[in-house]
């Protein structure tokens, strides 16, 4: 009985069941010794028994589709064998066993998209003067090195690692320790350099305030990291803004400029010979509700207001309040990128940046990539199926100290 195979790749505790009850609607009620319950829908169970016409123990997806189904399934009985749950469908006559493990998850609710990710957990200059900081070269070759490094990462929004080898190609490498690296205008991995023809603002020598990057797209890439290859300019030090702590302080603070950056819509124009991507959205998207915010930020890209003209006092009001407090010493950490450091961030929530630098003496050459954030979350739940491990027990040291020691 405990080797029962489940719809998934994951090995759950046997939680065995104390009762099942059959529900007047035709579903069952499961309950645990605890006092935990679960209902189950016939139907749902149906599709989710492991079996022909169920689901393929090879893929472990769903093979019965809704116009197969019989529609008036339901269970004639239901038992606890062994702490497992045992019913048979009728009319079909059909019996299967469930893994009360299994069973247990979806009623922890552990099932849901971020039940199995570590939580973000905003942060000022108060609590957090530097990126949490990782070995490099652990990250490359060591799962368990590359789960505290994402963790954190997470959790904080912004992670470092250092010691990595100045070779172009390292940025790509680490990127796919994550997932697929997501393509965009720029190229797969681009540089950050001083260039006689920028394509983008970024690639002058001039200050970057507390932006995020491709904000005219329908989604910004989720992640982006950053590997310093050289920099022996004057100047240029890095920034690293916590979006959802600028957030949760206009809302209290000031709750008309929070309504106007989270209401008034600009429309986000990339100016380039060879693309024109466009996206309207306000400044602070809570999307549906859901999803993480997103913070679109980028006056070189910020085209047109797309809201009344008499809304615009307010959204260019609300525009001057972000920036004043996105850049000010409370809310914006600062810090030095150094050759072989690696700085990754979730480009949605975190605002980055960088002072100006002089670029007659001395070179600062840097190699991006995105990602999406679906890869971070997917590396991340897999690390820990892998590793056996809960998103809290990654919880890393916050200081380059305690990471050096
Ligand atoms: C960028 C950027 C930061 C830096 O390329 O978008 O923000 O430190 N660069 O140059
Ligand atoms: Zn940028």
């Amino acid at each position: 009985m405990k080797d029962l195979l489940t719809p998934d790749y994951y090995r759950y505790p046997w939680a065995a069941l104390e009762t099942v009850k059959i529900l007047p609607r035709g579903g069952v009620l499961v309950i645990w010794p605890d006092g935990q319950q679960l209902e189950c829908h016939p139907l749902w169970l149906r599709e989710n028994a492991v079996g022909p016409d169920g689901i393929d123990p090879r893929s472990k997806e769903n093979g019965l589709d809704v116009t197969d189904m019989d529609m008036s399934t339901t269970i004639g009985s239901a038992s606890v064998d062994a702490g497992a749950l045992v019913v048979e469908f009728v009319p079909e006559d059909r019996r299967a066993s469930f893994h009360p493990g299994w069973l247990r998850h979806v009623a922890d609710e552990l099932h849901r998209p971020f039940a199995l990710l570590p939580e973000p957990k905003p942060w000022v200059v108060a609590n957090l003067q530097e990126p949490p900081t990782h070995n490099g070269p652990s990250v490359l070759d060591d799962d368990r090195a590359l789960a505290a490094w994402l963790h954190d990462l997470l959790e904080i929004g912004v992670a470092r690692l250092t010691g990595l080898p100045c070779e172009r190609e390292i940025v790509g490498l680490v990127g796919a320790r994550i997932g697929a690296l997501r393509d965009s205008n720029f190229g797969l991995t681009w540089h950050v350099s001083v260039d006689l023809d920028p394509n983008s603002t970024a690639n002058t020598n001039s200050r970057l305030p507390a932006h995020s990057d491709l904000p005219t797209r329908e989604t910004p890439p989720g992640f982006q990291l950053l590997h310093c290859l050289e920099n022996d300019v004057a100047g240029g030090q890095s920034t690293m803004t916590d979006g959802l702590a600028v957030g949760q302080y206009l809302q209290t603070a000031e709750p008309d400029v929070f309504r106007w950056l989270t209401t008034l819509e600009w429309t986000f124009f990339n100016r380039d010979s060879n693309h024109d991507h466009r996206w309207t959205g306000p400044i602070i998207d809570k999307g549906d509700g859901r999803i993480p915010w997103t913070f679109r930020a980028f006056h070189p890209v910020r085209g047109f207001p797309a809201m009344a003209s008499d809304a615009l006092d307010d959204a260019y009001y609300s525009l001057r309040r972000f920036g004043d407090i996105a850049n000010s010493d409370e809310f914006q950490i600062r810090y030095d990128l150094e050759p072989g450091d690696l700085i990754a961030f979730d480009n949605r929530r975190i605002l980055h940046g960088r002072e100006a630098f002089e670029s007659r003496e001395g070179i600062r050459q840097l190699r991006g990539t995105y990602l999406d954030t679906d890869e971070v979350y997917s590396r991340m739940r897999v690390l820990c199926r892998t590793l056996n491990m809960r998103p809290e027990s990654l919880g890393f040291t916050h200081s380059k100290e305690a990471e050096d020691d």
